[in-house]
């Protein structure tokens, strides 16, 4: 499943945030549409509150437009599929999508990296030395080492965003989606993240991304899609 191209197909999109009860309507999307193939890496652009945060949850089936399709490598995106009980579709769309929060606090939640690392593929149902053999993997591409013992949520902010990503890849999705990775990093972290991104882009994967630094963008020679607010 999913293994069409392009990847991603956003077509006429309209989104809007309901209030309790349906009530208040916030229009953040309005005729959106964007195609992005595989092995892309795509930045998303454009002020605070013009929806790429919005956009970035419909591409990982956590909410569902109003109007218009979505297609994931061919395959029809509904609300019905996603949020049937026990979905394979679901399952199947998250082992192809990795998105990494904005915020790396909302995303790690076990007692060590180790495990933090492990919980994908165990939830996949991968055999453990599989598991075990990922968890190496991502530990000496992200330069983990020192940390695998340590509880997630007493690391740095810089830390805490390589575990995260380290955790999207160790279920080796088709694409990563990252809300403004390199917000707050050092130059360090950032050099980190962006290599991986590049590396992971050149072994064929897809990326989109959202930020507000351009030099990110250049640096990883990513296609621009500039989103605008939708006029009220
Ligand atoms: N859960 C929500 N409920 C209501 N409005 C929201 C919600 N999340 C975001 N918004 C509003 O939708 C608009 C787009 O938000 P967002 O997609 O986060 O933009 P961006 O990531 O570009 O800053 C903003 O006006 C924001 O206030
Ligand atoms: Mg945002």
């Amino acid at each position: 499943m999913f293994d069409g191209d392009p990847l991603i197909e956003l077509h006429d999109i309209d989104f809007s945030y309901r209030g309790v009860g349906g009530g208040s309507v916030r229009q953040v999307l309005r005729g959106f549409s964007l195609t992005i193939a595989r092995g892309e890496c795509v930045a998303l652009l454009g002020p605070n509150g013009s929806g790429k945060t919005t956009v970035m949850r419909i591409v990982n089936a956590l909410e569902f437009p109003d109007a218009g399709t979505y297609r994931l490598g061919g395959v029809p995106v509904e609300r019905a599929a996603v949020e049937r009980r026990n979905s394979a579709f679901a399952k199947s769309l998250h082992q192809h999508v990795g998105f990494v929060f904005q915020n790396s606090d909302t995303q790690l939640f076990c007692p060590s990296v180790e495990e933090e690392i492990a919980f994908g593929p165990m939830q996949m149902g991968l055999p453990e030395d599989e598991v075990s053999r990922r968890v190496d993997d991502v530990v000496s591409l992200f330069g983990l080492e020192g940390l695998r013992g340590r509880a997630s949520y007493r690391l740095s902010g810089g830390e805490k965003k390589r575990v995260a990503i380290a955790c999207c890849l160790s279920l080796n999705p088709d694409l990563l989606v990252l809300d403004e990775p390199t917000d707050g990093l050092d130059e360090r972290n950032t050099d980190i993240v962006v290599d991986v991104l590049r590396a992971f882009v050149a072994a064929g994967k897809t990326v989109l991304i959202s930020t507000h630094h351009q030099d990110i963008v250049e640096r990883l020679g990513a296609r621009i899609v500039r989103i605008e607010p939708a006029a009220e």
